[in-house]
């Protein structure tokens, strides 16, 4: 649980976009956060307190004049007794009275009050985001040192209208958060790292693809963790349908070949991890249109050709990065498979794993993984994909402070 123990303060101003804090809430408490919930007039037109509470299962603190909140916890304990205050949504409105420091209403008070960080999450029509004065109480609440995100492009709910304006979504809001409070040290930071994912669907024509199981949750937890340790990574993702890990740059991909091009042009780095299950084999020419069924004809023959192999390709490469971890999936004769990996494929180390069907590996959420280097093989326990991802990078970062 990333947010232990961490007591965030969530202001909620009135907006379209308060719907998405209940939610943001649950998230929040999800990752072992405590919430406590403020929100101004105008919110409370739009989600009720007893929603809010109810979620949060804390008191809704909503008014500067109460004479019980004020003996109870008061607005300067409220203010500071937080280890982080998010304001999601952030009006245009709101955000003023922060950038100007008046202070007529709880959330206003409260947020001049502070000395703890300030996550906003804005939230308003393009319009008045684009409007002068809007960029100027932006600019002065940066220089303020108050973190933004968003909002987001995209279409607004009540107006329809498109444009930069929507709220971020609550998990963007939520890795936010764990950024802005993560004190773990960084062992990767001025680092890159590139990761493969997920599987590839290599076209037979515009609607079939040839595909494999691959969910893609253990190189997204790669991805994730090396992110974590502080490294700048770029994850290249197959097609999967798992949310993106936090603060890494997603390129989406669909078949091998691209999935290469997009691997190439990460370079240089100094770590690639290969976890994607690219599949050995795509059609050599696919369709443009439509394959037909013809009655009375069997089945149209699908002439198969070798997709290129990117840990291969990486790992004899002239910009080969200083460290290269491949992973063998196996169904049989794990470890000699990939001893035989490690030196055909130009690894450091080969991350063997046997995904027979009775193991459930893949698409699971465990894994029971063997490191095979040239030191030897190192047996780790079942664990979480997310456990031995960390473990994973924890590795990596010892590796590549060992080469200097
Ligand atoms: O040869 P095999 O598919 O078992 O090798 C697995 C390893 O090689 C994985 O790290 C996988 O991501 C990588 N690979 C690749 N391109 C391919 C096939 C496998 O990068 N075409």
């Amino acid at each position: 649980m990333t947010l232990s123990g961490k007591r965030i303060l969530l202001i909620i101003s009135g907006g379209i976009a308060a719907y998405k804090s209940l939610d943001l809430i649950r998230r929040l408490r999800e990752r072992g956060a405590q919430v406590r919930p403020l929100m101004t007039a105008a919110a409370q037109e739009f989600v009720t307190p007893l929603a809010v509470g109810a979620l949060a299962a804390d008191h809704v603190y909503t008014d500067l004049f109460s004479r019980e909140d004020e003996q109870d916890v008061g607005h300067i304990r409220l203010a500071r007794d937080c280890d982080l205050i998010c304001v999601a949504p952030a009006t245009a409105d709101l955000m003023a009275k922060m950038a100007n420091g008046l202070a007529n209403d709880l959330a206003s008070t409260v947020l001049l009050a502070t000395n703890q960080p300030v996550l906003i999450a804005p939230a308003m029509n393009p319009a008045m985001w684009a409007h002068k004065a809007t960029r100027r109480n932006v600019a002065s609440l940066r220089s303020d040192g108050i973190a933004f995100i968003g909002p987001m492009a995209g279409e607004m709910a009540e107006s329809g209208e498109a444009g930069e304006g929507r709220m971020a979504e609550p998990l963007q809001i939520v890795a936010s958060i764990e950024a802005l409070l993560d004190d773990a040290p960084k062992p990767l930071k001025g680092k890159t790292a590139i990761v493969t994912s997920g599987p590839t669907h290599e076209p037979i024509d515009p609607v079939r693809y040839i595909a494999n199981r691959s969910s893609g949750k253990q190189g997204h937890a790669i991805a994730g963790a090396l992110a974590h340790l502080g490294a700048q990574v770029t994850l290249v993702s197959g097609p999967v349908t798992i949310a993106d890990p936090a603060g890494v740059n997603v390129v989406r991909v669909e078949s091998a070949a691209e999935m290469l091009e997009a691997v190439t042009a990460g370079l240089p780095a100094d770590i690639a991890v290969f976890v994607a299950a690219v599949a050995d084999w795509r059609v050599a020419a696919a369709a443009g249109e439509k394959i037909k069924k013809k009655p009375g004809e069997g089945p149209a023959p699908l002439e198969l050709t070798e997709n290129p192999d990117i840990l291969k390709t990486i790992g004899h490469h002239e910009n080969r990065p200083n460290l290269v971890v491949g992973f063998a999936a196996e169904t049989a004769d794990v470890i000699s498979n990939a001893q035989a990996k490690l030196a055909r494929k130009g690894a450091d180390f080969i991350v063997a794993n046997d995904v027979s069907p009775a193991t459930g590996i893949m698409g699971g959420d465990r894994n029971r993984v063997r490191i095979v280097s040239s030191e030897g093989v190192e047996d780790w326990p079942e664990l979480s994909k997310a456990e031995v991802a960390e473990r994973l990078a924890a590795r990596v970062a010892e590796r590549i402070a060992g080469k200097g």
